[in-house]
This record gives structure tokens, sequence and C-alpha cells, in this order.
């Protein structure tokens, strides 16, 4: 028998900034209570008197020797809501009356489709907890994951389903967690979009009934992302308690946002339970994706803050050491020739462009799509991975080597999962497509998907891969994925088994990712689908970055780099320059508008450079450098959106301050300025109110009289003023403040 709090797990007590920060995972054996605590955030679940696993606590620490009694379920509403369903359970199973979303849904072989779980028994995991729940009759066992962040509170949560009998059984419906929240008005934040329109934040009150966030498209997605955000009351960038959560999985995902008949909240979510069907046989596990959830009390940017920080720390590859923390290296700023040439690359136009981009002050130059098989368009090429003889006579290695001469190192763009007919690769293998036999085979950007979960698709897609990284010196692959599933058939299983296809796909390509990186540790990777169609937790444990959208309109991308940073840092963010006027709004910007706003992200260059004038490569060559020196404040450091670019805004304003305050960065924009009014004072956030900091304007000019330094005080409370001259359309500033 365990004892209480003498078994309790301690763990590391961990340093946030100044303040130690303990976790802990204690488990009362008397009151069948768990408990977590980790940075400001306490979670408590125990096992109440029926059986079941039972939510009690989830919000600011509580005191270190707060108890809790056992969990009691929530009483019967009447015949018609049991208390099974009304009783916010950690992972319920769909069975005894459940009315609200199961975590868990399974027919049995017989027929049967109830299934009731209780807890059996749990034991110590790094950070947390295993719990093991059990169906109160068959041998169906789950086990619970829990693993607290010490220093953020965000919690990782996921299961395990095993099926011990000895029938298959099929499960139905698999989330990795429910969340619970009490009664009360809550605001739900949650992004949506479409190609070239992705990171719409939308803000609506939580009512009763089900808000649906999904994808069923078999990758993540443009039109939603996997990520939500619940506010007490209204929304609040600064005040207020703030329950977010994201989910780590880039195939078909739900998540679902409930307001039960007594008005409690739930969010639950996993694998996308539509067209769900994965059949377990006997002794066989399925593992769901983790979904993490964190909370804070200082509105949506704490939120967001707690979240950047985690995906910096614990989420993305580590390549770099820096002062005792190992984070991300910053990206470095990159060259690619997409929007300049598409696909029309050859080694001549590829080199002059290399040039170009070294005099500039780039690290890294992307060739992207057009290189291979026979690609002129997009109707032809894909899956056939040599390098084109025309285009290329060579190979790659002059173009390589001449990048390298330049200083910059080299990148290529791929797009692994997919193939058009019009390919030798499709003419050899047409049953490698996802397809349903007998049926027309939909085609989008005439490309179809190659079926990743088939064994052989896996080892063709891998072996190219590892092939063209051992024979090319490349350090960086843009992973592509410009398409949706349809006819998601896997011929080779039997029909039963074929809706398998959801869940091993991603596991295959995680796989690969994995692989890859393990056998070329050195090379980097971004996670591209036609824009922001793949970008989650899941894919990011694999790739450095990620390409948000295909849209480079400098002044849309304000709005969609304010959405993006809800849910992920500005880190992984790429932003490229490109020409003007744009090709999709036909706007004209002044370059050092289009250089700011990408400079918010990991700056990147993909305009036609060869026709840029000597004062445009001198803008862009100084603006370059001045990114260089405050990249890691910019990228990693804490962020305030002061004024947000949404709802038509007139103004839109971001800071960040790097992790001991030495740094901040500011960034200003204007849309249109009207009637004449002044530039609003910004009054910044984050610094150390006692230090001095100096103000250096990186573009644009303060106030006349503005004081060269102050206090940290001085520039959050009177607060840093523009010039008056700071007007008119698509206008942008930059600051830093160097703390003296
Ligand atoms: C879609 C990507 O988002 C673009 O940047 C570009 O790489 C094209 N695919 C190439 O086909």
């Amino acid at each position: 028998m365990v004892k209480a709090l003498s078994a309790a797990i301690l763990f590391l007590a961990v340093t946030l900034g100044a303040q130690a920060q303990a976790s802990s995972a204690n488990f009362d054996p008397a009151a069948k209570v768990f408990r977590l605590d980790g940075g400001g955030v306490s979670y408590v679940f125990g096992v109440n008197t029926r059986g079941e696993l039972q939510q009690l606590y989830w919000g600011a620490r509580l005191g270190a020797t707060d108890a809790f009694p056992q969990a009691a379920p929530l009483p019967e509403w009447a015949s018609f809501d049991s208390s099974y369903s009304n009783t916010p359970q950690e992972f319920a199973g769909w069975g005894a009356g459940l009315f609200v979303e199961p975590a868990l849904k399974i027919s049995f072989a017989d027929g049967n489709r109830d299934l009731v779980l209780h807890y059996q028994s749990f034991s110590e995991a790094p950070n947390g907890f295993d719990v093991e729940l059990k169906d109160i009759l068959r041998p169906i066992v789950v086990t619970l994951h829990y693993a607290i962040d010490p220093q953020s509170g965000i919690l990782a949560r996921s299961a395990t389903i095993v099926n011990q009998g000895a029938e298959p059984v099929t499960i139905e419906q698999a989330a990795a967690a429910a969340w619970a929240l009490p009664p009360s008005h809550y605001t739900l934040n949650y992004i949506t979009g479409r190609w070239a329109g992705e990171w719409t934040l939308n803000q609506e009150t939580v009512r009763p009934g089900e808000r649906i966030i999904e994808s069923r498209r078999g990758s993540t997605g443009h039109q939603a992302n996997p990520w939500f955000a619940i506010q007490a009351g209204e929304p609040d960038e600064d005040r207020g308690e703030v329950w977010f959560g994201a989910l780590a999985w880039s195939g078909s995902w739900r998540i679902s946002v409930e307001q039960d008949q007594l008005d409690a909240v739930r969010v639950t979510g996993g694998f996308n339970p539509f067209d769900f069907g994965y059949v377990l046989h006997p002794g066989q596990s399925l593992e769901t994706p983790v979904f993490y959830g964190g909370y804070a009390t200082n509105g949506l940017g704490g939120a967001s803050r707690l979240l950047h920080r985690y995906e910096l720390e614990h989420i993305l590859p580590r390549t770099v050491a820096t002062a005792g923390q190992i984070l991300p290296k910053p990206r470095p700023v990159i060259y690619n020739s997409w929007e300049a040439t598409e696909f029309k690359v050859n080694e001549a136009g590829q080199m002059a462009l290399a040039e170009k981009a070294a005099a500039l002050g780039i690290d890294r130059f992307v060739m992207d799509d057009g290189w291979f098989g026979q690609r002129k368009d997009d109707h032809a090429g894909l899956g056939d991975w040599y390098v084109n003889p025309e285009k290329f006579p060579h190979g790659l290695k002059p173009l390589i080597d001449k990048v390298h001469s330049l200083g910059m190192d080299f990148g290529l763009w791929v797009e692994p999962e997919m193939v058009n007919p019009d390919s030798d690769l499709y003419r050899k293998h047409p049953d490698w497509v996802l397809h349903f036999p007998e049926r027309a085979e939909s085609q989008q950007r005439n490309q179809l998907v190659l079926n990743l979960a088939r064994p052989d698709v896996r080892a063709y897609v891998f072996g190219f891969l590892d092939k063209l990284l051992n024979e090319n010196n490349i350090a960086f692959l843009k992973w592509d994925y410009n398409r949706n599933w349809t006819e998601p058939g896997w011929m080779q299983l039997a029909p039963a088994e074929q809706k398998k296809v959801y869940v091993e796909f991603t596991h295959n390509l995680y796989g690969i990712l994995a692989e890859l990186r393990r056998r070329h540790p050195k090379v980097e990777i971004e996670s591209c689908s036609g824009g922001g169609g793949r970008v989650d937790l899941g894919i990011l444990r694999y790739t450095d970055e990620v390409w948000p959208s295909d849209n480079t309109d400098p002044f849309d991308r304000l709005t969609q780099q304010d959405g993006f940073s809800y849910a992920y840092t500005p880190q992984i963010m790429m932003a490229w320059v490109t020409d003007s006027p744009h090709w999709l709004n036909h706007r004209t910007t002044s370059l050092t508008y289009r250089m700011l706003s990408s400079m918010q992200g990991s700056l990147g260059i993909g305009a036609n450079i060869a026709k840029w004038n000597d004062e445009e490569a001198a803008t862009a060559k100084r603006l370059i450098a001045a990114y260089h020196q405050v990249q890691p404040t910019n990228v990693q450091g804490d962020l305030y959106r002061l004024i947000s670019p949404r709802g038509g805004s007139e103004f839109s304003v971001t800071q960040t301050v790097r992790a001991d305050k030495s740094q901040s960065v500011v960034f200003a924009f204007i849309h249109s300025t009207q009637e004449g009014r002044l530039f609003p004072t910004l009054r910044l956030k984050g610094l150390d109110p006692a230090a001095q900091y100096a103000l250096t304007p990186i573009e644009g000019k303060a106030r006349a009289g503005t004081p060269a330094a102050a206090s940290g005080a001085w520039w959050m409370n009177h607060g840093l003023e523009m010039d008056e001259g700071f007007r008119g359309d698509f206008q942008a500033a930059a600051f830093r403040l160097d703390r003296k």
C-alpha cells in the first residue's frame, strides 16, 4: 500500500527566471486523489466512489498542503441526464448513459458497444503518472499518461488503449484527453482559414451545445488548427483566466468544445471519429496523439507566452545550447525563388540569384519546386525524384558548390507524399495511391496522394530522401504537401482494416522524419502544405519551421502573423519579403514595409532580387543585418501583442522581450492614417522597471525629445511616442531597446 505524501513523487525544482518553481506529482491513497503541480498550475483528479476517474480541479496553483476528499460523482439531473453523463470524467467510455462526447467508443465482436472504464492502478512516470483504467467486464485496458511541465504547468496527456481479450474489437472514437471547466461565462478562441487565408482568430461566447473544430482531410488542414483557448469572461490580452490546449497530430483530428445541459464545459480532442475505425486484434494497442493543456491567469497574451516557451523548450527539435538552456537555433535568413521563377529553375538562373542573395547577407539559399523529374509545371514529375537533366545537366553539385562558395548553405524543396499520374512512379505503381477500386481517383493540382501507410511506399519515400541527402550536401528540406485526401482506401488490407490508414499514414510520416533526422542530424526541415496546411505540435517534434501561408502580402501577413502567434512561436513562422505590387491583392507597398512585416517572424526573401536596384538591395542588406542582431529576442523572446491588426485596426504593434529582459524589439505598423490621427503612445511591457534601456531606431523615428535611454519603468508607464510624421498608408517602424 502506498503511503500518502511519503509515496509522493517529488520532482526537481526548476528555475524560471528568478523564481524557483517546483513541480510535483502526488497520490493520496486514502482519498484516491492524484495531484499534479507545475509552474503556477495545479491539476487534480481522483477515483470517485463509483470507481470512475473524475476531474476535480484545473487552475491556479493550490497550497502545498491543500487536500481533496474522495471525488463524488455528480447527481442525476432527472431521469434524462444520468450521473454518469454529468460527472466530468477524465476519460469516459461510451456506455452506461453517456450523452456527452465520449473519450472512447468501442464495438466488440459480439455486437456489444457498452464500455464503462473504472480505475485499476497507477504507476509513476516522469513528471506525472500513468493511470490504468479497465472496462467493468471486458479486457479493454486504457492507460492514461500525464506529465506536467515544471516551468509552464503545461500538461501533456495521451492514452494507450489495449485489447487484452481474445477477440478483435473496433475503436470507433478515441480521444487523447478530455478537459473539464466548471460552469461559467466563457469565450472560446480558435483559429480557422483557407488557402492563402490561414490564421483567422475567432472569438465567440461558449453556448450550450457543441462547437466542433476539426479536419477530416487526412492532414492538419488550413481550414482549422488544432488549438483552442477558453477565457473566463470576455477576451482580454493581459488579464483573466485562460485554459488552452493544442493537439499534437497531423492527421484528421477533432476538438469538441461542449457546454452540457448543466452548463459545464468539456473539451475533448484526438483522432477525428469521422470515418474512423481502428481494429485492435488481441494483444494489440493503439496510442493516441498527445493533447497539451495549459492555464494562465494573465489573459491570452500570458497563455501564448507559456505555449511559445513550451514549444521552444519541449516540442521543437533542439540543436544548439545557449546560456545553459537548450533552445532551437534561430532560423537562418533564407532566399527562395518560388515567387520569382516558379517552376522555371535551372543551373544558370539559380546561380545568378544565389550571387544576388549572398550580397544581401542571406544565410541559406533554397531551390523550390521544378528541379526534378519531368517537372515543367504542376502536371508532371511528382514521384520521380531524379535531377532534371535539361535544367541541371551536371546534377545539383555545381549549384550547391556555388551556394557554399558564396557563404550560404543549401536547401531543397520536396513533396514526398505525392505523385502526378504523369510520372514514371505512377505508371509503375498505380496501386500505391489512396483509392477505392473502380472509383475515379480525384486529382487536385493534378496530383494524387501516395498511401504512406503502405510499408513499400514508406520504404520508397524514405529511400529516395535518404539517397538525396547522402549524395548531396543539403542543409535543409522544404517538405511540401499540396492537397487533401479523397477516396482514402487502403486496398492491400481487408475492408474492415482499411480505416487504419488515418493512423498509420501519419505514424509513417513521423517515422520517416525521425529516421531522416537520426541519419542526417544536421539537416533541418520545414513543414509546408501549400502554406500553413500542416502546422501542429505533432509535426513540430520533427520539423524546425513552418511555412504559414502562400499569401505573402505584407499587410495580410500582419493579421495572419497575429493569429498564428496565439498558438505558435514566431521562431517557426517563416516570412518572406516578396515583390510589389503583390500577386494576390495587387497592393503596392514599400520595401521597408515589406521587410518589417516579415521581420516579425523568421525572415526570408522571396522576391525576384535579380530585378532589384541598388537602393532596394541596400535597404534589404541593412535591414537583414539589423534583423540578425535582434533575432533571438525577436523570435524566442516573450511576445506582447500591444495593438492587434485584427478587426480593421488602423494600427498594429508587437513587442518582444528577451527572457533575461536584456533586450526588447518593437514593430509598429500603420494601415491607413485617418483624420490625421497620431500613432498611439506605446506603453511597453515585460521590461525590468529598475533597469536602464537605450532606445535605437531600426527604422523610423521616435518623437523629438524622446530620451536616448530611460528606465524600464519609463518605457512601460510613460511609453514610447512615435515621430509626428509617422502617418500615411502602409507605414512601418521598428525599434530596439538594450539594457545598459
Ligand atoms: C506550395 C508552397 O506553399 C509554395 O511555397 C511552393 O513551394 C509551391 N507549393 C511549389 O509547388
